[in-house]
């Protein structure tokens, strides 16, 4: 097939066949074209979108470019979580180990960060010990026996969707609805899980920031998913500002920690509660959210989900300690308080420039061969809506050097608007979209 002839038909904006689509994809999975024909393909995708269907079989291509994952060895249905990337967005950490505690095994593939997004793979890797690399074989043997497992991806998954995502973060096509779309459900496909919970985010530190947006991404992922048989519960989940207190791994795995130990509550344990009961829900194991929720609750209150944690971190040769003894995670040099210094109301956040202060500092990469520093990052203080006085704490910054700690502080402090209008604390969930439709959260 001549790729010319499939970037002309798209340039002028047709439909592209599903023949075409297999060309590129193959192209792209076996580097048999180069990367500024696959490119230019991508960035006239980006430009003149794509029909349902040729999303549809875009996702499936892709899905299919490498090894499709094999979970049969694991009795029970198994229900994977992905979220589209957020900030301070810990909650497979929690939510993994709660749900395993009910009674589901949790098979769990995750990726590394992602710009100013965090990754489950590089907060896993914080504790001293732990591995986040296994064959198949111990993956299923893990589940099986310790009834939980949260690795990266195995074999060559959807090698198509390695190329074309390096290729887009450069060439700026990234944000385009068809192309994250079967980017997601490519992987989440190839992975094995019968079922799936997807996490879209929306708002400032989301990759679709407004509502509109963010559904339409939901939509067309429950489609693919529906379109290969497997259920699909999409939620439309808040990322106006960061979704736990703590950035940056190692403070996130312990951010976990203290919420699976009882100590923490707040938002980002209402949303891990939610997400997972549509776990729940999919796996046949709770009647509906309320349901899943009471499930789950009792598992932490009774400590089985940090025991879970507990397993899981000792299964993949990490030191399970941690759960116990915090001072054990790596620990920054510096760490600095920071008060808010003048008083008001919060009323905003940038919250993709909150994850890019993180990153600055260590906590992500800004190119993909940079090595990530466990201990740094900042623990917010404040939220949308607080009223705050001059000698408010506004943050807790663990840096590495004086000079990281600084201009961390002047990147917080930029992101963060205060004035004097009375804010209400925007919702934590918007909507849940199904192969039935959207349901809309009431909104008083
Ligand atoms: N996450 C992905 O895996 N792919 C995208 O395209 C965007 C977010
Ligand atoms: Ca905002």
């Amino acid at each position: 097939m001549n790729m010319v002839e499939i970037i002309t038909h798209k340039k002028l904006g047709m439909e592209l066949r599903s023949d075409e689509i297999e060309a590129f994809v193959e192209a792209a999975a076996h580097g048999t074209a180069p990367d500024y024909q696959l490119a230019a393909l991508l960035m006239a995708i980006r430009l003149n979108g794509m029909t349902a269907e040729e999303t549809k079989n875009l996702a499936m291509a892709m899905a299919h470019s490498g090894d499709m994952a094999d979970l049969r060895a694991i009795p029970g249905i198994k229900v994977d979580k992905h979220s589209t990337g957020g900030v301070g967005d810990t909650t497979t950490l929690i939510l993994a180990p709660l749900v395993s505690a009910c009674g589901v095994p949790v098979a769990k593939m995750s990726g590394r960060g992602l710009g100013h997004t965090g990754g489950t793979l590089d907060k896993l890797e914080s504790i001293p010990g732990m591995s986040v690399s296994e064959t198949e074989e111990q993956f299923i043997q893990q589940v099986n026996t310790e009834g939980i497992a949260v690795i990266g991806q195995t074999g060559t998954l959807a090698p198509a969707d390695k190329t074309l995502y390096a290729l887009r973060d450069v060439t700026s096509t990234v944000d385009s609805l068809p192309l994250i779309a079967s980017s997601i459900m490519s992987k989440k496909l190839a992975s094995g899980a019968d079922a799936i919970v997807l996490d879209v985010k929306t708002g400032s530190g989301a990759i679709m920031q407004t509502l509109e947006g963010s559904l339409e991404l939901a939509k067309a992922m429950v489609e693919i998913g529906t379109l290969a048989g497997k259920p699909v519960h999409a939620l439309i989940t808040g990322m106006e500002q960061p979704l736990g207190t703590h950035v940056g791994n190692s403070l996130e795995v312990k951010e976990a920690i203290d919420v699976l130990a009882g100590r923490t509550k707040g938002d980002l344990l209402e949303v891990s509660l939610l997400l997972g009961s549509h776990m729940l829900m999919l796996a046949g194991k709770a009647r509906d959210e309320e349901d899943g929720k009471a499930q789950l609750s009792a598992a932490l209150y009774s400590g089985a989900g940090l025991q879970k944690l507990r397993d899981m971190i000792r299964a993949q040769g990490g030191n399970a300690q941690v759960c116990d003894d915090l001072s054990l995670l790596p620990q920054a040099p510096i760490v600095r308080r920071i008060t808010v210094g003048c008083s008001g109301v919060i009323q905003d956040m940038d919250t993709m420039a909150l994850g890019m202060a993180a990153q600055a500092m260590g906590a992500g990469r800004v190119q993909k061969t940079d090595v990530i520093d466990p201990s740094v990052g900042y623990i917010l203080s404040v939220r949308i809506g607080d009223t705050v006085e001059a000698d408010t704490m506004l943050c807790e910054i663990h840096a590495r050097t004086e000079e990281d700690a600084l201009r961390a502080e002047a990147s917080i402090r930029r992101a963060i608007t205060i004035g004097d209008t009375p804010v209400k604390k925007p919702p934590l969930w918007y909507a849940v979209v199904t192969c039935d439709g959207v349901i809309y959260k009431e909104m008083e």
